[in-house]
């Protein structure tokens, strides 16, 4: 049987399987089921005010009384962009729409806005204090000192992301109480923080197994609790990740067919993910890009991630975090009510083809099973 590990532990949950926050597509519904099932849900705070956040965190504690956890994005620094830049990538969309046929789409790209974002991390972290949540895990950076500090004073826990063995030692050492290795199968966002250099961050990720390997050379797995991400869709993956030094999974794209997720998942999205399990020509490639956000995320290959591709047009601009997503969701947004999958945002892990159509319930009881049949030998 599946014993306790330092996650479990740490977190006062039944199974070390945390889902991961997923934004924009996390409902409250999902984080409070994983957590009744015994697992670790997580809101993905990502782009809500302080408000929304406040609001969501309330919704989940009338349907659960387990610990749960809010997820924040580090704010990215300031950054100029050029107003040529912007027409640049205005002019790119206007002729993927046409070259690519997005069929019936009114958009008018060139009278979209772009401008700086509203920074919500403050009012964000405001509302995580005043409610006093279990858990805090945050991407894209690390929490300055004074946060970090409210946080243990208040008996917050804090996880951090991280894509090297050297983030991962530096989150440790700045007070996180467990690191998020985040191995480059994953699904959606990297993590990455401790370089900008895009080339780095896009040209030599690393696979989870080889993170985990890499980074219990310098951290002791058995004092310190490491949570793997990255393909891990079932019982498989648990005791793979478990044996390896893990002391439990972070575990998303698996969450995005579950049941609780389809009023926010298109149903374009979500049947993409489920047909490819029984018909290996629906296995589509899943890539690493910037094209929708500005920021490399994995998602399945589509006619916007083909255009804005760096190694075959070198010259194309791609607008920074938070930009490039003004001008290319809207098109996505079209694209998922119309259901025209080559200009949709269709995030996902490479392993999603074992996703399934289940409830979250259903997820979290069938991963346990497997992996205790596993530990019994049954398999
Ligand atoms: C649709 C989607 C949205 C995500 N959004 C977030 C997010 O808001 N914050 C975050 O820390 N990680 C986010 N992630 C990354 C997950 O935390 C995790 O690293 C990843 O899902 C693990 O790989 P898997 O998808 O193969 O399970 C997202 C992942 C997906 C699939």
């Amino acid at each position: 049987m599946l014993s306790k590990t330092l996650l479990t532990r740490l977190f006062n949950i039944q199974y070390p399987i945390i889902q991961a926050p997923m934004s924009p597509l996390t409902t409250p519904e999902l984080v409070a089921n994983v957590s009744n099932a015994g697992g670790m849900g997580t809101i993905a705070a990502a782009r809500m005010t302080g408000e929304q956040l406040r609001n969501e965190i309330h919704k989940i504690r009338t349907l659960t009384n387990k610990p749960f956890g809010v997820n924040v994005f580090i704010p990215p620094k300031d950054i100029e962009i050029s107003s040529q830049a912007i027409e640049s990538v205005r002019k790119q969309l206007k002729e993927l729409v046409i070259n690519k046929n997005l069929h019936n789409c009114n958009i008018d790209i060139a009278s979209l806005p772009v401008k700086p974002n509203k920074d919500l991390f403050p009012e964000q972290i405001e509302v995580i204090l005043n409610e006093k949540v279990s858990t805090l895990s945050f991407t894209f950076g690390y929490l300055p000192d004074n946060i970090i500090n409210k946080c243990k004073q208040l008996n917050i826990r804090l996880i951090g992301t991280a894509t090297t063995a050297k983030e991962a030692i530096f989150l440790k050492d700045i007070g996180c109480d467990a690191v998020c290795l985040q191995g480059s199968e994953a699904g959606g966002h990297r993590g990455s923080f401790l370089t900008s250099d895009i080339d780095t961050i896009e040209q030599s990720t690393i696979g989870l197994q080889s993170l985990l390997s890499q980074t219990t050379q310098f951290i002791d797995p058995t004092s310190y609790p490491l949570i793997a991400a990255g393909g891990i869709m079932d019982g498989y993956g648990l005791i793979n990740a478990l044996t390896s030094g893990a002391s439990g999974v972070q575990m998303g794209t698996r969450f995005v067919t579950a049941h609780e997720s389809a009023k926010l998942v298109p149903e374009a999205h979500r049947n993409l993910l489920l047909e490819a399990k029984n018909d290996v020509n629906k296995l589509y490639p899943t890539v690493l890009t910037r094209a929708y956000t500005g920021k490399p995320a994995r998602g399945i290959r589509t006619a916007i991630t083909d255009h804005f591709c760096p190694n075959e047009n070198k010259n194309n601009v791609i607008l920074p975090w938070q930009y490039q997503s003004q001008l290319v969701l809207p098109l996505c947004k079209f694209a998922a009510e119309t259901k025209q999958t080559d200009f949709m945002q269709l995030w996902a892990g490479q392993n999603y083809a074992r996703c399934e159509n289940q409830s979250a319930t259903a997820i979290i009881q069938q991963i346990i099973k497997e992996a205790n049949d596993i530990l019994q030998c049954k398999n």
